[in-house]
């Protein structure tokens, strides 16, 4: 379950929001400084594309006094280890967790392609956490879905641990793996005449719906440009995706909007919660179906307004009218 209370909570109980996920290289310390005082939900400290070879070794480093000496309060935080397939994995794991695993919420996993690679890096948790004295399952999975492989197992990759809370659309890696005719991440290559990304971005939302957990769209490389960054989030967000990385402080409010429900929404959704617990209520008649002005609403409306009610309550919004029953 893609959930969580508070950033040190053993049993987490609520979503986290993930609006804005925030890539910081684990080798600069002065973005990692910067980081602290932005309004992302999520910060991932970078051990893997961001981070050139030869100064991952020193980032683990700098990473775990990052997460230690530094103020993330209100934020989820995460550390994005190397994929499997390179010599890194273990050691980025080992030294994280071990330096600062009370201090981590989850491990993001690039370039996933199978379950047992979720299972190898569920397995290596449990060892540390149990070596470290810290809570058994607590630290959480990050899948990203980067190449033709993982999507075509991403249901599997989705069940395959209860630490997993996201499977995340890594558009670079995944453009450059099938072999797509553009250049510009997250963007329509040119000669197609439609949404490129649509099956992608469904199949990804659909195994992360289906086993409760979060999905979430990847990079937007054009940082200056913050209109197109809006146009392809609201692309995700329309399906119903989460939340949206941001490689820039210009990109963080955005991603927030549009992953946040409209105020209007909010308030639509929060009436119908109200109307449709005074309806079925003994007072209201105990109905399964009533009109709330000139819409009728059901136990499906109920459904619907949930998603909205909960997405903008864990995003702080606050209702601005209230229902009031018929007179009887
Ligand atoms: C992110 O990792 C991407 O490849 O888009
Ligand atoms: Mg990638």
């Amino acid at each position: 379950m893609t959930s969580h209370a508070s950033a040190t909570d053993a049993a987490p109980d609520t979503p986290r929001p993930r609006r804005s996920c925030l890539a910081v290289p684990g080798s600069n310390p002065r973005f990692l400084e910067k980081a602290q005082g932005l309004d992302a939900d999520q910060v991932f400290l970078d051990l893997e594309d961001a981070c050139a070879p030869l100064a991952k070794s020193d980032a683990r480093h700098t990473i775990v006094k990052f997460l230690n000496e530094g103020d993330w309060s209100g934020k989820t935080r995460v550390v994005r280890v190397n994929d499997w397939t390179t010599e890194w994995t273990y050691r980025d794991v080992v030294t994280v967790v071990e330096g600062a695993g009370q201090n981590l919420d989850c491990i993001m996993l690039p370039k996933v392609q199978t379950a047992d690679q979720v299972v190898a890096l569920d397995l290596l948790l449990t060892q540390i956490e149990r070596t470290m004295g810290l809570p058994v399952g607590r630290i959480g999975i990050e899948a990203q879905i980067e190449n033709a492989k993982g999507l075509n197992n991403v249901n599997a990759i989705a069940e395959a641990s209860p630490r997993v809370e996201t499977i995340i659309f890594g558009p670079a890696d995944f453009m450059a793996s099938i072999n797509m005719k553009s250049l510009v991440v997250g963007e329509q290559p040119p000669g197609y005449g439609a949404d490129a990304y649509h099956y992608i971005l469904m199949k990804i939302l659909m195994a992360a719906r289906a086993n409760d957990l979060q999905a979430i769209d990847g990079p937007y490389l054009q940082i200056k440009n913050v209109d197109g960054f809006r146009d392809v989030a609201q692309r995700a967000a329309a399906l119903g995706f989460d939340g949206k990385w941001v490689l820039h402080p210009g990109q963080v409010e955005a991603a927030n909007e549009v992953f946040s429900p409209s105020q209007e929404d909010f308030d639509h959704a929060e009436l119908i919660l109200d109307a449709y617990e005074y309806y079925t209520s003994e007072a209201g008649g105990k109905k399964g179906s009533a009109m709330l002005g000139d819409e009728m609403i059901d136990e499906a409306s109920r459904k619907m307004a949930l998603v909205i009610s909960g997405k903008g309550r864990a995003a702080g919004m606050r209702r601005t009218s209230t229902f009031e029953a018929p007179e009887a």
